[in-house]
């Protein structure tokens, strides 16, 4: 009997932080694949808040319970690390019609340099479609609310940051 291939796809992004548009569309994602990887950009020209190592573990702490959810770190082309994994799926989030533009710009790409890639979009929550993890940074230096825009887990430790930079820019 022919042994199915596991179905995995990789759900890309920089995640700093996570907010609770990224995790809605974990969720919802991991339940098309048999596995689900979260990969984590190490970008260098896009200056993070957060470390590599946090924003690993913070979805990792969200996650939790998540089975067929894993989170990995990655650098280089997309469409390597996809095939590095054994994926064949890229599954991005569409927040608004403004996200069109460049998400089919990069879908094409990757889809021009791998011709076994493909991208398939959720259409974020409605709840979720004006965040934005730099919406979460501002509020959150300036003391405002964040509860119910970001997982509870991660809350005070986005608050302990900002804290940090307020006291070592005194
Ligand atoms: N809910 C809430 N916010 C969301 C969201 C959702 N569902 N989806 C995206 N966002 C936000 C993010 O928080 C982020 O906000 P910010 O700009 O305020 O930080 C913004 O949308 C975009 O971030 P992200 O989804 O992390 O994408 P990115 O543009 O940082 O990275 C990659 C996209 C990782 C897929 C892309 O850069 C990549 O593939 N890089 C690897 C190199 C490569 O292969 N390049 C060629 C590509 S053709």
């Amino acid at each position: 009997m022919k042994t199915q291939k596991k179905r995995i796809g990789v759900y890309p992004g920089s995640f700093d932080p996570l907010t609770n548009g990224h995790l809605d569309i974990i969720i919802r994602a991991s339940k098309l694949f048999d596995l689900l990887i979260v990969g984590v950009l190490k970008n260098d020209s896009k200056k993070a808040l957060f470390t590599m190592d946090e924003r690993v573990e913070h979805i990792r702490k969200c996650t939790k319970g998540m089975e067929n959810v894993k989170v990995e770190m990655f650098e280089g082309l997309l469409v390597d690390f996809v095939k590095q994994k054994g994926a064949d799926t890229i599954v991005r989030g569409l927040r608004a019609v403004s996200d069109y533009e460049y998400e089919l710009q990069m879908a094409m790409l990757n889809k021009h340099m791998s011709q076994e890639t493909d991208t398939i979009f959720f259409m974020t929550d409605i709840h979720n479609s004006f965040l934005s993890s730099s919406v979460i940074k501002d509020i959150a230096q300036h003391g405002g609310n964040i509860h119910g825009l970001v997982p509870e887990e991660i809350v005070d430790d986005i608050y302990a940051k900002m804290k940090g930079i307020k006291t070592a820019k005194l």
